[in-house]
């Protein structure tokens, strides 16, 4: 395990629709040389459809293996989804997990991944606002539903820690 590579960075980004994570998301991009990844985007690209749960299996599986091949790639990602319960960003501190074990097995390096959370804790009725104004808004029962599920990250998840597994 001698001679690790460079630390990769993967941002999750939390916050209900309309707290600003998209326009924090391209400023990651244009400035830092990230790749930005999110759901709505793969959706659209691959499906032509927004939100259909019976297709989220395959957006689902899309995402993980698009973020799999960024980090084999060396990329900085920005996971640009809602991510409102502890347990969607769980799913990725583990996702990254199990790729650096692999990817560490098959070369004998360590593949350092710092998994880090940024969290929008934009006021509700602000994001009902902003959501109005937009050329494609979702429904207001969306930002409500996401609100009511809203499980904001500790400080130690904001700086890397994985969240706890819920009982
Ligand atoms: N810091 C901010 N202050 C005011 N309006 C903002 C801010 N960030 C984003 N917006 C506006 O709010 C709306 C939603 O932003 P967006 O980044 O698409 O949110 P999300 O990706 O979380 O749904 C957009 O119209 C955007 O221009
Ligand atoms: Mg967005």
């Amino acid at each position: 395990m001698s001679n690790p590579s460079h630390i990769q960075h993967v941002e999750i980004l939390c916050g209900i629709p309309a707290s600003g994570k998209s326009t924090y998301a391209h400023l990651r991009v244009s400035r830092d040389g990230y790749v930005r990844v999110n759901k709505d985007g793969l959706r659209q690209t691959m499906l032509c459809t927004q939100f259909d749960a019976q297709k989220e299996g395959f957006i689902h599986a899309l995402q993980k293996h698009t973020i799999e091949y960024l980090l084999d790639q060396g990329h900085n990602i920005v996971i640009d989804n809602t991510h409102v319960t502890r347990n969607s960003r769980r799913e990725i501190h583990e996702l990254v997990a199990v790729w650096r074990a692999n990817k560490e097995l098959l070369t004998g390096i360590a593949h350092p991944v710092h998994v880090t959370t940024a969290y929008f804790g934009v006021d509700v009725d602000e994001c009902t606002r902003r959501n109005a104004w937009r050329t494609s808004p979702v429904p207001d029962e969306v930002i409500s539903y996401m609100y009511a599920r809203l499980e904001p990250p500790t400080p130690e998840e904001k700086a890397g820690a994985c969240p706890e597994r819920e009982n």
